[in-house]
């Protein structure tokens, strides 16, 4: 049986993965604007695996019975300064997300959900899998400083994303 507080975190986690999704969207758009079509190409990418999380954890209760209730999106940022500010913020959302992933995972070791448990460990494979690739993006913008011929090739390489 799952708790009500499991299911009522299973659900601030539907939608903290829909803001997070809004967010990369947000990315995407303000990426565009900057002329960075390979980086708004994979934060495209990255709103479409948020809204799979999402769905995840929505199948995830309707299979325990329990239905999904979803929250207004507010106060998601549309506007960065440059894509190094842009990606740094992918990180720390990343490891945000970890945080809660973990708490997730916590909450149902310790009442004994090993159902739950076994769900989650999905989420935490794909966190460290979130964490490296952003990680890896700051690492690369940071190396290239403002050499913006290094910037547009390497931009141009994410147009590759395909997942
Ligand atoms: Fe759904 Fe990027 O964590």
């Amino acid at each position: 049986m799952i708790s009500k507080k499991m299911i009522d975190d299973i659900n601030a986690q539907v939608n903290a993965e829909m803001w997070a999704a809004h967010l990369y969207l947000a990315m995407s758009n303000d990426a565009w604007r900057m002329g960075c079509r390979g980086m708004s190409h994979w934060l495209r990418k990255q709103h479409e695996e948020e809204m799979l999380h999402a769905y995840k954890f929505i199948d995830y209760l309707e299979s325990r019975n329990v239905e999904a209730l979803l929250v207004d999106i507010t106060d998601v940022p549309t506007r960065w300064k440059h894509p190094k500010s842009m990606f740094e913020q992918v990180l720390e959302h990343e490891r945000k997300i970890t945080q809660r992933i973990d708490a997730l995972c916590h909450t149902a070791m310790t009442e004994g959900d090993y159902a739950t448990f076994n769900f989650l460990q999905y989420f935490v494979a794909e966190q460290v899998e979130e964490e490296a690739s952003a990680m890896e993006i700051v690492d690369t913008l940071k190396c290239m400083d403002d050499d913006i011929a290094a910037l547009y090739a390497y931009d141009t390489s994410l147009l590759a994303r395909e997942k």
